[in-house]
């Protein structure tokens, strides 16, 4: 049995990960917020989001917004709009601001730094999720003044990974990885819970790599099929639970990086926000997006918060954080706090 007293150290090895996994949880979800408490205390970054386009290149099997899904209504948000929103998230006081989007082509290396730029004018961290790009695309937002990015590596599972992104390269994804790395971002990656044909092993993988790279960020949520992808079929609740018992082993064994407690979690349990944040999460990604944009970004069906005006939905929030002992954060949320 995996000893799981509070220590500052946990050296899992894959074994004691999928025993652990296999667990009920319990024990392992205390003391993963025994452990957040102490590397990364009790504030809660949130993170600002803006969802700017969701035309994409990619077809990921299990992705609502893949190019093969037709019925997608399709946006690209220009350069000013992106810029209101990015400034409504300052207002909200929000410290760090997220671009995501899917990888559409129009956002060259030129136009993604005079974005980059303009919201640095701001005085916000600024975290990019925008896909596989080249090393050199990668140096220029950094050089432009991009703090952090975030590229799940999905599944580590690299035969799983290839069934499920038809074109695309496991290799050049990791490639990727350690190109952010090495350019000095904070490096966010993570996995999806709960595909088809991932098994316990593989999660457990999924961890160590985490470990691995030394990822700064991790996300970790459940997979939910879109009805339009080859992946429809029905909700399997067990992917909540697994997901938060990978999210908090990844807080034993990572001890102080940043963990969101992720949208998916709480769209398929109504109390996945507060369950993650009190099992190892520590930051939450409130949607900055409007309204009918919101919806198109429909990666997942039902996902969380867009029926929800983003004013609602963090008083709602800062409610919910203040009610479990927590208070959000009014530093920028970096993994060092030399930044
Ligand atoms: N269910 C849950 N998460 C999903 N993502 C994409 N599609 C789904 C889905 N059907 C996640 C991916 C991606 C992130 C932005 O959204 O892990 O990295």
């Amino acid at each position: 049995m995996v000893d799981l007293e509070l220590s500052n150290e946990y050296n899992f090895t894959k074994e004691d990960v999928i025993e652990l996994l296999l667990s009920d949880g319990k024990e392992l979800f205390e003391l993963a917020d025994k452990v957040r408490a102490r590397y990364v205390g009790d504030g809660i970054h949130l993170r600002g989001l803006i969802e700017f386009s969701n035309i994409c290149k990619r077809n990921c099997a299990y992705c609502g917004i893949q190019s093969s899904n037709k019925l997608a209504q399709r946006y690209r948000l220009n350069e000013d709009e992106i810029l209101e929103l990015a400034k409504k998230g300052v207002d909200f006081g929000y410290k760090t601001i997220v671009l995501q989007s899917g990888e559409d082509d129009y956002f060259s290396k030129d136009v993604m730094c005079r974005i980059i730029e303009r919201i640095k004018e701001l005085d916000v961290a600024l975290t990019l999720s925008i896909g596989e790009r080249s090393y050199e695309d990668y140096k220029a937002f950094k050089d432009c003044g991009a703090d952090r990015y975030l590229l799940r590596i999905e599944t580590t599972d690299s035969k799983l990974y290839k069934k499920l992104h038809p074109n695309m390269s496991f290799e050049n994804r990791m490639e990727c990885l350690y190109n952010l790395k090495e350019l000095g971002y904070e490096t966010g990656t993570g996995c999806l819970v709960g595909l088809p044909e991932q098994t316990v092993e593989s999660l457990a993988d999924d961890i160590l790599f985490f470990k691995k790279l030394d990822a700064d960020m991790v996300g970790i949520g459940p997979f939910i099929p879109h009805p339009e992808t080859p992946l429809a079929g029905e909700l399997n609740p067990d992917n909540f639970w697994m997901s938060l018992k990978v999210m908090a082993v990844t807080r034993l064994m990572l001890k102080d990086v940043n963990i969101p407690a992720t949208t998916a979690m709480e769209t398929i349990n109504p109390n996945g926000r507060v369950l993650a944040l009190t099992s190892g999460a520590n930051v939450v990604m409130p949607n900055i997006t409007l309204g009918e944009c919101k919806r198109k970004y429909e990666i997942y069906p039902n996902k969380s918060g867009t029926e929800k005006d983003a004013e609602d939905y963090v008083a709602s929030l800062v409610e919910k954080i203040n009610s479990i002992g927590r208070f959000v954060s009014s530093n920028k949320g970096f993994r060092s706090p030399l930044k």
